[in-house]
């Protein structure tokens, strides 16, 4: 991977120093051009000493001669050189620069010269972010094709909180990588995920509950992103962040998550039910906190919507891929319930033991297919999980389809 990372001025190019480091660790060849105005937050030598690269900083370096010769078509030999251009921190100078084709230093010029993918990951004041100068130059760009890691939320330098800091080192690192080297056999897909559990109150302050973590669901959200899916998770109460770029509408009880689930069924293709969604919920909930007075409380439960089986009926030409938590008869119960519920896969797993199931960082789950396949998927992190899921789904569909 040859990757040319352009950093602006801004008091963010410090984290440009983390990207560059992570860039080098997931393998890549990182030229760094930094503006002039860059070099007035960090020196120069610092990429250098971490990329083992010379920093371009001018267009025309002093001296003449010779160096001003080989630096008149150096824009060019490293736009030619480079598979990918990142920019961050993307001022909004330089956004302004780039969207109208300004061309006055080594990075505006070399942005004019490349023909390859580029991802900026913005980073400003809230104000300058907001300003309708700043989204119009985004917009130009974006329709351009470029690739935006969007700035996150918080405490700024310039001491407001607000959007406009640069998104996490690690996760523009990764979203570079992933347009270099992610297939995006997904492109085309809506994929409609359910994460997390689902909280049914008892009184105002008390609940039940489970203990899924979103983590298998933020997966698989994650997997689809990075294959060119459109994603929308459907996510109970979770501790964990979001996958950036996938719409989440959190939701709290079963009822909930099934009247998202159906408002956002129309657009999807593929349908995948990770969530731990509550079997009962209570038949009246308290309206003032329980007393602990009593000797015994019992509370008397309903069923929930079954949301699984409802899109069973529901589902026309979607994929819907439901998930099984079993604490004994893993297969046989898969296999009931792809049949009840009109699924195309089960994605069954043992829950109740340590290392995999809820709140683990791995998994090991068995696929039970329409096609009558069943497949033991070794123990994974459940990004890798993710990943197998949706390489059998598709071949699963091709499966459906020529069957027809
Ligand atoms: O979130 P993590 O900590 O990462 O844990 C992951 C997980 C263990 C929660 C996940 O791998 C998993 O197994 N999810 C499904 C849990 C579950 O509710 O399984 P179930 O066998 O009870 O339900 C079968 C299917 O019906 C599931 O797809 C479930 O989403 C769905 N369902 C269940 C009840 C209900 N009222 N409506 C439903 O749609």
């Amino acid at each position: 991977m040859n990757i040319v990372l352009g950093v602006g001025g801004g008091i963010a190019a410090y984290k440009a120093a983390e990207l560059a480091r992570a860039l080098v660790q997931a393998g890549a060849r990182v030229q760094v051009v930094m503006t002039r105005a860059a070099t007035e937050f960090v020196q120069p030598l610092t990429f250098a000493a971490l990329t083992g690269q010379k920093v371009i900083t001018d267009l025309f370096p002093a001296g003449g001669g010779e160096a001003a010769l080989a630096s008149a078509v150096e824009h060019i030999a490293v736009a030619q050189q480079n598979e990918l251009l990142v920019v961050a921190p993307a001022t909004a100078d330089l956004m302004a620069k780039f969207a109208h084709g300004a061309a006055d230093d080594f990075l505006s010029t070399l942005h004019l010269a490349f023909t390859g993918p580029i991802l900026l990951a913005p980073a400003m004041n809230s104000n300058m972010w907001t300003h309708p100068a700043t989204r119009a130059n985004l917009a130009i760009l974006r329709e351009r094709g470029c690739h935006v890691v969007e700035p996150e939320e918080g405490f700024l330098a310039c001491g407001v909180t607000g959007p406009g800091r640069l998104a996490d080192p690690e996760h523009i690192a990764g979203e570079a990588t992933r347009l270099l080297t992610g297939r995006k056999d997904l492109d085309g897909e809506t994929i409609l995920i359910t994460a997390g559990p689902t909280e049914e109150p008892i009184d105002p302050v008390r609940f039940i509950s489970n203990r899924s973590s979103g983590k298998m669901g933020y997966a698989l959200a994650t997997a689809a992103r990075d294959r060119g899916a459109r994603v929308i998770v459907v996510s109970g109460p979770v501790q964990i962040p979001a996958p950036a770029g996938v719409t989440v509408i959190p939701v709290r009880t079963a009822s909930e998550m099934r009247d998202a689930v159906l408002r956002h069924l129309e657009d999807a293709t593929i349908v995948v039910k990770a969530a731990a969604v509550a079997d009962f919920h209570l038949a009246r909930v308290a309206q003032q906190k329980i007393k602990k007075t009593a000797a015994r409380v019992s509370l008397e439960l309903d069923p929930t919507p079954d949301i699984l089986s409802e899109i069973g009926r529901k589902k026309g030409d979607r994929l819907l891929i439901g998930f099984a938590a079993e604490t004994q008869d893993l297969k046989q119960e898969a296999k009931r319930k792809l049949e009840s519920k009109n699924c195309d896969m089960i994605v069954a797993n043992m829950v109740g033991q340590q290392g995999t199931g809820f709140e683990s960082d791995d998994n090991e789950v068995t696929l039970v297919l329409r096609t009558g396949e069943v497949v033991d998927l070794p123990r994974g992190s459940k990004r890798d999980i993710a990943s197998q899921i949706f390489d059998r789904a598709l071949q699963l569909r091709l499966a459906l389809y020529a069957a027809r």
